[in-house]
């Protein structure tokens, strides 16, 4: 039988090096003994953007980026979309298994009474300026439940853990929320416990003078699956924030706030905030066709196209597609679809997205949702961040139970000077 290693033949020296291979993988570190002479550092790996490292071994979701498949915990989204609510998969995510329903009338009840925020933290969020975007409200909001929470630095206390990773999930719609209300200058409104976690949200959102809010059911259901289909995507950019930030051992409130704030960016969540500018920019569907001939010209990225994993279609971005059209049944079509779908049509015809594997991604269709439900499009990516909460928390908990997994500090590859002598000011030329 053929063995699992990898044999390495180095020019320079004429050595030959057996390297195991286990699950598809070598470790960098076999590397390191890959050596000129005794005072050669060793060989290392170079691999910007981390376009083929693997960083963790993980049990939360698998991804096949050329089939177009989505699971967590081995089931696959499309069936957890269907059957279940986002509390039940954000238990999946966290706990490893689908709850009974003891454990889930356990944990929504834990949840919902987690929803309140401290009134400290409601008077810090009126000190926003009117226009300040929701996100980087949210962003800060997150980072500063850190002097609320101060005992949340136990990060080695596993039931300290979990009450904090409690909080987060319960306490993030209500900071979304109070940050929409507050560019809108409209008061906080406090959660209503008997609603369900969607159907809360669109409370603190929505109300105005009635007594009980009341969501419409096919909204808050349709938010409820979009939660779902956010709710993780193994290593993205800032679950790798999460977990890298969190591997210094930083409270999971400012740790939360970093991986939001690598989300807020257009090339991540941010995207489909940056969907909706450009089919605003682009404006009907009879211009498509310019606008992408512009992309392939390098002036203008199609936003929601592409995915560093996915070379195929998101299977998220399918199951938007049909959510929308039960959305569109009670707030009517979104003019803007028609746009979205010409553009689509367009670029799944057009050489140069074939070539590259360029589909859409879930941003693409679910920014015309959010904006036909009455959302303005600053909230797109913290709506966007509600649910992915749940997928930085596993990840960060995975993360501090690996013994494998030390202080996240990568190597360089030094291309400065060499040693230079000190120049005394007078005798310097400027350099800018
Ligand atoms: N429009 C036009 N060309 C594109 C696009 C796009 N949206 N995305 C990639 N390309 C081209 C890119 O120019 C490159 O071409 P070439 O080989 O000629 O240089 C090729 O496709 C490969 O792209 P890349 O930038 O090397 O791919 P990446 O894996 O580094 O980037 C990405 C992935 C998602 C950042 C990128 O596709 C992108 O910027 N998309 C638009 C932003 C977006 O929709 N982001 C949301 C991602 S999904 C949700 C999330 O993660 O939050």
């Amino acid at each position: 039988m053929a063995e699992d290693t990898l044999t390495i033949t180095d020019n320079r020296t004429n050595q030959t090096y057996a390297i195991p291979i286990e699950k598809g993988t070598i470790r960098a570190m076999d590397l390191r003994q890959i050596k000129t002479g005794p005072k050669d550092f060793g060989l290392m790996t170079y691999d910007p953007a981390f376009m083929n490292t693997a960083s963790c071994r993980s049990k939360i979701t698998f991804i096949d980026g050329e089939r177009g498949i989505l699971r967590y915990r081995g089931y696959p989204i499309e069936v957890l979309a269907e059957h279940c609510s986002f509390l039940e998969v954000a238990f999946l995510i966290l706990f490893g298994d689908l709850p009974t329903e003891t454990e889930l009338e356990k944990w929504v009840n834990q949840i919902t009474h987690h929803t309140m925020l401290h009134e400290t933290t409601r008077k810090f969020m009126e000190g926003f300026r009117y226009n300040a975007h929701p996100m980087a409200m949210l962003v800060t909001t997150v980072a500063a439940l850190s002097t609320v929470y101060p005992e949340a630095r136990a990060i080695d206390d596993p039931s300290n853990r979990m009450l904090q990773i409690k909080r987060l999930i319960g306490k993030m719609p209500s900071i979304a929320a109070m940050s929409y209300r507050h560019s809108l200058g409209f008061p906080y409104v406090y959660p209503d416990n008997d609603l369900n976690y969607s159907e809360n949200f669109m409370n603190m959102l929505f109300k105005m003078v009635e007594p009980k809010y009341v969501a419409n059911p096919v909204l808050a259901s349709a938010l409820d699956v979009l939660f779902i289909l956010h709710a993780d995507h193994e290593q993205n950019c800032s679950a790798n924030v999460m977990r890298s930030v969190g591997s210094a051992q930083t409270d999971p409130y400012l740790t939360t706030a970093a991986a939001a704030a690598a989300l807020s960016g257009p090339l991540h969540g941010g995207a489909n905030e940056e969907v909706l500018k450009m089919i605003d920019e682009i404006g009907s569907a009879e211009n498509v066709p310019a606008y992408i001939k512009g992309s392939k010209e390098g002036h203008s990225k199609l936003m929601g196209f592409g995915h560093r994993v996915y070379k195929n279609y998101d299977p998220r971005a399918k199951i938007i597609k049909r959510t929308a059209e039960q959305v569109f049944e009670v707030t009517g079509r979104n003019p803007k679809l028609e746009i979205a779908l010409e553009l689509e049509r367009i670029a799944l015809e057009d050489d140069y997205f074939i070539k590259r594997k360029l589909y859409p991604n879930v941003d693409f269709y679910s920014g015309i949702i959010y904006q036909a439900m009455g959302f303005k499009p600053e909230m797109f990516t913290v709506l966007f961040a509600i649910p992915r909460t749940v997928g930085w928390l596993a990840q960060w908990q995975e993360m501090l139970i690996d013994s494998e997994q030390k202080i996240a500090r990568p190597r360089q590859v030094y291309t400065g000077h060499d040693v230079r002598e000190f120049m005394p000011i007078e005798k310097r030329t400027a350099s800018w």
